[in-house]
């Protein structure tokens, strides 16, 4: 017989705190917390709890509306211009970066610099420059930099992956990767940051990371264009739209050319809602993927394609009645939040003090997600942002050449024989 009258185990805790508590938030950080709160185990690690411990935002109401609802107690609501410091101090082990993208790099600086693990959303941060920064300063702090690029955990990349990584699909020649934000994101949610923004280190960025992890290879040069007169002035810095293009060269000196086309002005009411497609052409195969042609189409009479999605992905983020009655919300939206706390817990908790420098090391070194591997994905991001620069003021039609003839990020403009340097080192 077990004896029932045992006193309940007390779990070791990872406090965790936010900066940013906006969509993305709602949508991966919220469900993780709130199944994390309840237990994790790991074989490695044992069992443990996780909890979001407080937040910094701009005006602290998102906070305040999130903690009513689920009645959190003692839960630290920090903004104004002191919010990261402010949250920082009250003890986290971790900290999340879900601010706008030109947002991240000093909040995720503040963290590091305090000694707190931290996961940044997508993109990481804008310049190599700052990731340089970022890279030498856990290191010496001795804390894990992270990066969400949660398409590398949808089943299909994986697979792709897979069959790619396995020499059953050889040598990627060429590709094109769309994603189409309906208009309400640039004109709504996102409208009070929009203004100097692009579709492209928004979006393309998923598949930036995709196509430097899974194919591997050196990116050597970037070039982009875009339109304008939707979201803000047809002259102006803010883009509706944006067309990339990126050529890596791999190993057996064969090129191969990726395009990726993204925009936030499709219409509300466009069936696929994010639309996303992807094509890779190989030696030996073509990979089709598309979001609508998952399988799934739903109508709802006065509620898709609005409030109810008519193409649900019920892979990213999904709410369930599960067989057994439970609620659950999954997907690998969730699941990679959970990796990373996974990864903290593993450095923290899984081992004795004196190997905790083996155990950080171990997983600094997975390089879907840490910060050091995301060198050339950040190269583009720069090059994109200073193409774009360049073209709202009137010097449209730049090309950046990496680690080429003059450098690490050299940005070429018709009708100048010298490249403006964009970062010195190798990339
Ligand atoms: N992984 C994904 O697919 C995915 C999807 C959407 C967004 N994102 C990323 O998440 C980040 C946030 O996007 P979102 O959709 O949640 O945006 P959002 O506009 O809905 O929310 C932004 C949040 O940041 C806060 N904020 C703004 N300025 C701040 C500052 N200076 N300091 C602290 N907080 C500040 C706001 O108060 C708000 O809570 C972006 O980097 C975006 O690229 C990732």
């Amino acid at each position: 017989m077990t004896d029932t009258s045992a006193t309940p185990v007390v779990l070791p805790v990872l406090r965790g705190g936010m900066v940013g508590m906006g969509m993305i938030f709602d949508e991966t950080y919220a469900p993780f917390f709130e199944t994390a709160e309840e237990g994790i185990y790991d074989a490695a690690v044992g069992a443990y709890r996780v909890e979001l411990t407080g937040a910094a935002t701009r005006t602290g109401d998102r906070a305040k509306a999130y903690c009513e609802r689920r009645g959190l107690a003692g839960f630290g609501n920090h903004s104004g211009d002191n919010a990261v410091g402010d949250l920082l101090a009250s003890g986290i082990d971790f900290l999340c970066v879900a601010s706008p993208d030109d947002k991240h790099f000093e909040a995720a600086r503040l963290g590091i610099e305090a000694g707190r693990h931290v996961i940044i959303e997508k993109p990481s941060v804008l310049s190599l420059d700052e990731l340089d920064e970022l890279t030498a300063l856990a290191k010496a702090k001795g804390v894990l930099a992270k990066v969400v690029y949660h398409k590398l955990l949808d089943p299909d990349h994986k697979k792709l992956r897979t069959l790619v990584e396995d020499g059953v699909l050889s040598h990627v020649n060429n590709g094109y990767c769309t994603l189409l934000e309906p208009k309400s994101i640039s004109g709504q949610q996102f409208a009070a940051w929009i203004t100097g923004r692009n579709p492209g280190t928004y979006v393309a960025v998923h598949y930036l990371k995709l196509i430097d992890f899974t194919f591997g290879g050196r990116l050597k040069s970037v070039s982009c264009t875009g339109q304008r007169g939707l979201v803000g002035p047809q002259d102006g810095p803010t883009w509706d739209s944006t067309q990339l293009r990126l050529v890596y060269e791999y190993e057996s000196g064969r090129e191969a050319a990726f395009d990726i086309h993204t925009s936030w002005v499709t219409p509300d009411n466009f069936p696929g809602y994010v639309e996303q497609e992807v094509q890779f052409r190989f030696d030996n195969g073509v990979w089709n993927g598309h979001s609508r042609k998952r399988g799934v189409e739903l109508t709802v009479e006065d509620r898709t394609p609005n409030e109810l999605k008519t193409t649900i992905n019920n892979h990213y983020n999904g709410t369930f009645l599960e067989p057994w009655g439970e609620r659950s919300r999954r997907g690998y939206g969730i699941e990679v939040i959970e990796r990373f706390a996974r990864e903290v817990a593993y450095v923290e908790l899984g081992g004795a003090a004196g190997q905790r420098a083996d155990r950080l090391a171990e997983m600094a070194s997975r390089n879907y997600n840490d910060l050091s591997a995301d060198r050339q994905v950040v190269a583009a991001v720069q090059a994109m942002e200073s193409i774009l620069a360049r073209h709202a003021a009137g010097e449209p039609n730049g090309i950046v050449e990496v680690n080429g003839r003059a450098g690490g990020l050299a940005l070429y403009l018709p009708g100048k024989s010298e490249p403006e340097m964009l970062y010195q080192g190798t990339v």
